[in-house]
């Protein structure tokens, strides 16, 4: 939806709440709070008492008798929602867990590869979701098959879990023009039954790549006129009575936490405000206001104004650039898999790799030696775009009939096969047939990785039962064995990743499933931690 559409679709909004003013009548009478600063009713020249008037649906600015604008009521559908496809490129970020009487759900959204914004949102669910754990007296485990729809586009299918005790992030793209970015999260808690939320907030991600939440957006010295224009469109909307000061005993930090929910729109921006509001600045739920920006305007930070202005601007977003699979991931927040393909690379091993980029997915290649030479190219790509290249010896022997020397001479002659291509020996080994002994992982220095799911792939089952097979048996921190080998596994490779996706599975290399600290040499896996 574009700016114009927003417009109109705001302008509904404030016809009906135009005529619930005029319904309204002399309840909207002027006010005197002190937090007002902005906007009080003003007299004419002429001396006559002129009561505040509707705003009219067009009205954006001073008119013609020098009165300000108006606050006013918005609804929760004021706040932009946007579509993936409006903000496309995000990674899209699903983490849950199913405890003995509980279910927790967090989405989220991130730009793709490392970056300030996806690690501050990492950060926070991470921090969110161990600390709900720990709050219940247990760790967070994250689980699959929990969340409807799984891991899909971004910041889709963000409805609460049902049960009587349930935690919940969602998220909303609220702002994407140029490379701004903004994204609402609302943490609710839910206990016997009665849901509250814990925390609201929206961050953004200016054009300038400065990092800052909807509080960060205003001057801090300003937040109590901030505050009191969101009283002027409460008393005006008859929330409140004449009078009221509902933020008066509000701290510093509450008036904060309660402006770290505003949404920035073209015509200015939208609060949501915790209903009733308490000195930390929680509430039981919220109700919805818009400031013009008019009124904003002059209490926006360099920050605050950068974002307007973007707004404004109604650029298409660029999520920015990162190799396919350069994307942080953190095994003990969301529930990681493998895809492994064995015994390349080959003339099919390239396809694979673009169906892998174009779903953004990261895999792990464990490639035979003597057939590096003959692709490097190709192996180089699997490397630069992100995916893990592990050692599958230089001819394929089954290593535990194999004297030591040759043993060494197979892992070796590979590891300086790949490190001429990639610049970088790998950390991993799979042993050929998985056939490995306790002789021959002692005189190998690198992590011994087979499977927890062998797919038979090399069978050619078909792609159909081949990918309900791989997408049904793996659990959490499995790792699935492919080749690169077969024309079925390279076709089956988009339906398995959308399936595991489904299940609400995160792709990870091996190695990211050990988040960089691998199990010592000569150990022998076959899952993650
Ligand atoms: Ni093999």
């Amino acid at each position: 939806m574009g700016w114009g559409n927003r417009r109109r679709a705001a302008l509904g909004g404030i016809a009906a709440l135009v005529a619930a003013v005029l319904l309204a009548g002399c309840a909207a009478a002027p006010v005197d709070d002190e937090l007002w600063s902005v906007g009080r009713p003003e007299r004419l020249g002429i001396g006559v008492p002129v009561e505040p008037q509707p705003v009219p649906p067009w009205f954006d600015g001073d008119d013609r008798l020098g009165r300000a604008p108006q606050p006013r009521l918005a609804t929760a559908g004021e706040i932009p929602r946007l579509a993936p496809d409006e903000a496309p490129g995000l990674v899209s970020r699903l983490a849950a867990m199913a405890g003995a009487d509980f279910t927790a759900v967090a989405r989220w959204a991130t730009p793709p590869g490392r970056t300030g914004f996806g690690d501050r949102l990492d950060g926070f669910v991470a921090g969110a979701a161990h600390g709900y754990a720990s709050s219940l007296g247990g760790a967070w485990v994250p689980g699959v098959d929990i969340a409807p729809g799984g891991v899909g586009p971004a910041c889709a299918g963000t409805a609460p879990p049902a049960g009587a005790r349930a935690f919940s992030i969602g998220c909303t793209v609220v702002a994407a023009s140029g490379s701004m970015l903004g994204e609402r999260i609302v943490v609710l808690r839910r206990e016997a039954g009665v849901t509250a939320s814990a925390s609201r907030a929206v961050q953004y991600l200016s054009p300038d790549g400065a990092l800052g939440d909807g509080a960060d957006l205003y001057r801090p010295e300003t937040s109590r006129q901030v505050l009191g224009q969101v009283t002027r469109a409460l008393v005006l909307g008859n929330r409140l009575p004449p009078g009221a000061a509902p933020f008066r005993d509000v701290t510093p930090e509450g008036a904060r936490a309660i402006l770290a929910d505003t949404t920035v729109v073209a015509d200015g921006v939208v609060i949501a405000v915790p209903w009733p509001v308490r000195p930390d600045g929680s509430g039981e739920y919220t109700v919805t206001v818009m400031v013009p920006a008019r009124l904003v305007g002059p209490w926006l930070t360099g920050f605050g104004r950068s974002i307007l202005d973007a707004v404004r601007a109604d650029e298409p977003f660029e999520a920015g650039d990162a190799p396919t699979a350069a994307d942080p991931v953190d095994c003990t927040l969301v529930a990681c898999a493998s895809i492994t393909y064995d015994d390349g690379p080959t003339d099919l091993t390239d396809a694979l790799l673009d169906t892998l980029a174009a779903r953004r997915a990261p895999a792990t290649f464990f490639v035979q030696g003597g057939y590096v030479g003959n692709r490097p190219d190709t192996v180089r790509r699997t490397a630069a775009e992100g995916h893990e290249v592990g050692n599958h010896t230089w001819g394929h022997p089954d290593l535990t009939k194999l004297p030591d020397d040759q043993v060494r001479a197979e892992i070796d002659r590979t590891q300086a096969a790949i490190a001429a291509v990639t610049g970088k020996a790998p950390a991993m080994v799979r042993p050929p047939y998985g056939a490995s002994d306790d002789r021959v992982r002692a005189l190998v220095p690198l992590v011994w990785v087979v499977w927890s799911v062998d797919t038979n792939d090399w069978r050619d089952p078909g792609v159909g039962p081949l990918t309900e097979y791989a997408v049904g048996a793996v659990g959490r921190g499995g790792i699935i064995l492919m080749h690169d080998t077969h024309a079925q596994t390279v076709e089956a490779a988009a339906g398995i990743i959308d399936g595991l996706r489904a299940r609400g599975f995160t792709l990870a290399t091996v190695g990211a499933q050990f988040g960089g600290v691998l199990p010592p040499p000569g150990t022998l896996v076959s899952h993650g931690p």
